[in-house]
Order: C-alpha cells, then sequence, then structure tokens
C-alpha cells in the first residue's frame, strides 16, 4: 500500500493509501468516527465506520486524545465539502501512542502559556501557516540575490567589536581573558567580501542585547544583509523596491491556503509592486509636524530624533506600499554612514517602512569611504581603534563607494502574514524576558 503525505491525495483519488501523522481533532457519532489527522502537511478527515473495522481497532481508535501518533489506512475519496477536497475512509490503523492530556486544545490558551509550551503550541495551525510563510519568504531572499549577481559569503558570529553602537553588546567570554561579542549585524565583513566579490550578502542569525519589550523586537533575529561595490544609495532603494516586491509576489503564489488560514487581506501585498514612495527625513517630520497641529499625534516631533513606532506608523499610513524615508540626521545614525556632501549633518542612509504599521523592516544605506572620516568617527563613537584597524584598511587598499542594507526576516513575515507580534515568525523566539523552551 502506497505510503504518502496528505498534500499528495489528489494524485491518488479512489485509490488505498497509507497516511502518518497526528491526531489533530475527533468527533464521532455512535457509528461513525471522524479522526482529523495532521501530518505536517496538510489536516485531512477520515471516516471510520464502526462496521468497516474490527472491534478491537475500533476500541483504540475511539478514544485517542489529541496528538496522539498513527498511521492510517483506507480509501481516497474526494468530497467537495471536504477543506483539502478528499476524505480517507479507513479501514485500518496503527497506534504508534495513544496520547492524553495534551496541554494545548482547541480553546483560548493566554500568549504567555502558548509561549511556555512554545515546542508544542507548533503543531497548531496557525503556526504551521506562519513558518511555511516564512520559508517560503527565506527562500524569495535566497533566489532574489543568488539570481541578481550576489555571492553568499556569511559573516562570523563571534566578533571582537560592535557594529550597531555599544549598548546593545551581548559580550562571551573567549580565550585568555579576551572578550567577544555577538554580531549585532555582518555589514562590515560584508563591505571586505564586496570588495573581493562585488556583490555579496550575508545571512545568519544576529543578536541586539535590547531592552526593548515591543512587538517587533527580539533579541535573535536573523538578518540577510546584501553589500554592493560601487553603488550609492539610489542603488539601495531601486534595490529595495526590487527585493521586497519579489517577496511578496513569492509569498502570493506559493502560499495561498497559509494566507487563507491566517485571514490574510491579499490585497495589501498585491499593491507591493514598485515604485515606492521615496521621502527624505526633512519631509517626514514636516508630516509629523502637521498631523501633531491637527490633533492626531500627541506629541510634537521635533527635527533630529529618530522615528518612534507611533511617528512611522503615522507616517507611512498615508501610502498602500512600503515608504523609504531617507537622509536621517547623521548624529542618530551609525558611525559607518556616509554624509550627504549637499548637507553635512544628514546620513545617506535609508528606512524601509512597511505599511499598515509594521514600521521599519530594513536599514541601509550608503557607507563612508574616506579613511580620515572613519578614523574621527571611531574617536567620535568611542569605538576601541585597533578592532576596526582591518576594516580601515579597507579605506586604505581600493576605497570605492559602495553601499548595502539589512533587512530582519521576522519582521518582514510578520508583514507578510499580517500578524500582531514577531514572536510567532520564528521558531524558538529569543525576548527580553524569554529564553525557553
Ligand atoms: O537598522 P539596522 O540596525 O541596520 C543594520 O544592522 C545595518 N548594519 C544593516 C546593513 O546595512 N547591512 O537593522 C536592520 C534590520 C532592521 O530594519 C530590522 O528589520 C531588523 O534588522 N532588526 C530587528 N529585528 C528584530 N528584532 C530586533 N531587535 C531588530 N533590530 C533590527
Ligand atoms: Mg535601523
Amino acid at each position: 500500500m502506497q505510503q504518502v503525505y496528505i498534500n499528495q491525495l489528489s494524485d491518488y483519488a479512489g485509490e488505498e493509501v497509507t497516511l502518518r501523522g497526528w491526531l489533530y481533532n475527533m468527533r464521532s457519532s455512535g457509528k461513525l468516527l471522524f479522526p482529523q489527522l495532521r501530518d505536517g502537511t496538510g489536516v485531512v478527515q477520515c471516516v471510520v465506520f464502526k462496521k468497516g473495522v474490527s472491534e478491537e481497532l475500533w476500541d483504540s481508535l475511539k478514544n485517542l486524545g489529541q496528538e496522539s501518533a498513527l498511521s492510517v489506512h483506507g480509501t481516497v475519496r474526494p468530497d467537495e465539502r471536504a477543506p483539502g477536497g478528499f476524505e480517507l475512509d479507513v479501514n485500518g490503523a496503527q497506534v504508534f501512542q495513544a496520547v492524553e492530556g495534551f496541554p494545548i486544545t482547541p480553546k483560548e490558551h493566554g500568549t504567555e502559556f502558548l509561549m511556555d509550551h512554545r515546542h508544542l503550541w507548533l503543531r497548531s495551525r496557525r503556526q504551521h501557516a506562519i513558518l511555511k510563510v516564512r520559508h517560503t519568504v527565506v527562500n524569495a531572499v535566497r533566489d532574489f540575490l543568488n539570481h541578481d549577481g550576489f555571492t553568499l559569503c556569511d559573516a562570523p558570529v563571534l566578533t571582537p567589536a560592535a557594529c550597531e553602537g555599544t549598548t546593545t553588546l551581548f559580550e562571551v567570554d573567549y580565550f585568555d581573558d579576551e572578550k567577544a561579542y555577538l554580531t549585532q549585524s555582518g555589514q562590515l565583513y560584508n563591505e571586505a567580501t564586496a570588495a573581493a566579490l562585488g556583490k555579496v550578502y550575508c545571512f545568519g542569525p544576529t543578536f541586539r542585547a535590547e531592552r526593548s519589550k515591543t512587538r517587533r523586537h527580539l533579541t535573535e533575529f536573523w538578518m540577510v544583509e546584501p553589500e554592493m561595490s560601487f553603488a550609492t544609495l539610489d542603488d539601495v532603494m531601486d534595490l529595495c523596491e526590487r527585493f521586497l516586491s519579489h517577496i511578496a509576489a513569492r509569498v502570493l503564489d506559493e502560499r495561498g491556503e497559509e494566507l487563507k488560514v491566517l485571514e490574510r487581506d491579499r490585497s495589501k501585498l498585491e499593491s507591493v509592486v514598485p515604485p515606492f514612495p521615496r521621502l527624505p527625513y526633512d519631509e517626514a517630520v514636516k508630516i509629523l509636524q502637521e498631523g501633531h497641529e491637527r490633533g492626531e499625534l500627541e506629541n510634537r516631533f521635533e527635527w533630529g530624533g529618530d522615528f518612534g513606532a507611533p511617528d512611522e506608523a503615522y507616517i507611512s499610513s498615508r501610502y498602500d506600499r512600503p515608504l523609504m524615508v531617507h537622509r536621517y540626521p547623521a548624529a542618530v545614525k551609525a558611525f559607518y554612514m556616509a554624509r550627504d556632501p549637499e548637507r553635512s549633518d544628514l546620513a545617506l542612509g535609508v528606512d524601509v517602512l512597511a505599511p499598515e504599521g509594521y514600521g521599519e523592516v530594513i536599514g541601509g544605506g550608503e557607507r563612508a569611504t574616506s579613511l580620515e572620516y572613519l578614523e574621527e568617527q571611531l574617536t567620535a563613537h568611542e569605538l576601541p581603534r585597533e578592532a576596526f584597524e582591518w576594516y580601515l584598511d579597507l579605506r586604505r587598499y581600493g576605497s570605492v563607494p559602495h553601499a548595502g542594507f539589512g533587512m530582519g526576516i521576522e519582521r518582514c513575515v510578520a508583514w507578510m502574514c499580517g500578524i500582531e507580534h514577531v514572536r510567532e515568525t520564528i521558531p524558538f523566539p529569543r525576548m527580553l524576558y524569554r529564553i525557553r523552551p
């Protein structure tokens, strides 16, 4: 008998197959049992007639609890009313483990309870859908960059210095009293590999010891970072536009079923197409100040600050697609950012704000090329010179305009799925007060 997966049932209409999985739900009515089986590829309703199976089997099935593990065999029957279009008429089964008291039942549970049982919560239909979307986002990212001439060059996780400010470093004991830090970004290493290979990207876990307890902060998250030699801020914005529209299109194309489970409004993703609006920081500040005058924003935003989540949501609510805010005050941005030659108080950086209030999903820009300027910046930011000596070499030997960005995968997935919090977009989230399970 054919051993198949639930998502292959359409190839076996009328045939006998065996499925292996876990009991998702069970209904019964007298002489009938309706076990719903899930196997990681889908959920199918099975039908067991008391008269169609041995008494022994009937008895072993009828009291099975949620998440019991079993294999069933029977005939695949097309049924228009069934969710996947098929049901299985069961004529035999084998129970691997009968389970009682699975902690997560179809009733409502609190978030803390679910987070404590994350290892089991992952089996629910919603979590399944979110992780499938994540899988597609990651593949779309890799495919896009690979086809666009980028070479994967992964950056180290253990690093001797900060990239994105010294306040969010996780410190690790290295050998012989040396300290190392978990990486905040692979960018500085990307700048080295970009000078070797032209267009590169790194894609791995990054860490920020941020004491932020918000719906978009994790302490461990996955970041994809492309970097291009001979490129400017405008090139980065062009790349962001093509990159994000490719991802949205792939999710729409491959994850229709999952978007349904998540009740995602597809039209919100269909509008993610170029061109994306490009708004200078100065203009964004004006919009925020006018919003305050109209009484739509509580606090007056002053030029020079970094946007908070409500500011980002307010500005981007005017658009149906991602908004690229560029040329921020250099004072609020990282040490490596290039200055605008026309306005030396501005950095050639861009933040891409996703629509629907999702806020910043991408941060990037053009890098400073001058050795002297970077030496000054290291001093101004109180960064240890010796740990950056290798980085300064990149400005000594063949320094050229170059630019890139970083996108947090979890923020992108939360936006694609239309869900509230990034904690559901990674199998085992790490957050301010959570390192278990
Ligand atoms: O804006 P960030 O800090 O930029 C950098 O790290 C640059 N060095 C990237 C580069 O140019 N190569 O972070 C980039 C993105 C953010 O836009 C956000 O999507 C994500 O990383 N991110 C986080 N995601 C989840 N939790 C956090 N604590 C995050 N911090 C940043
Ligand atoms: Mg940023």
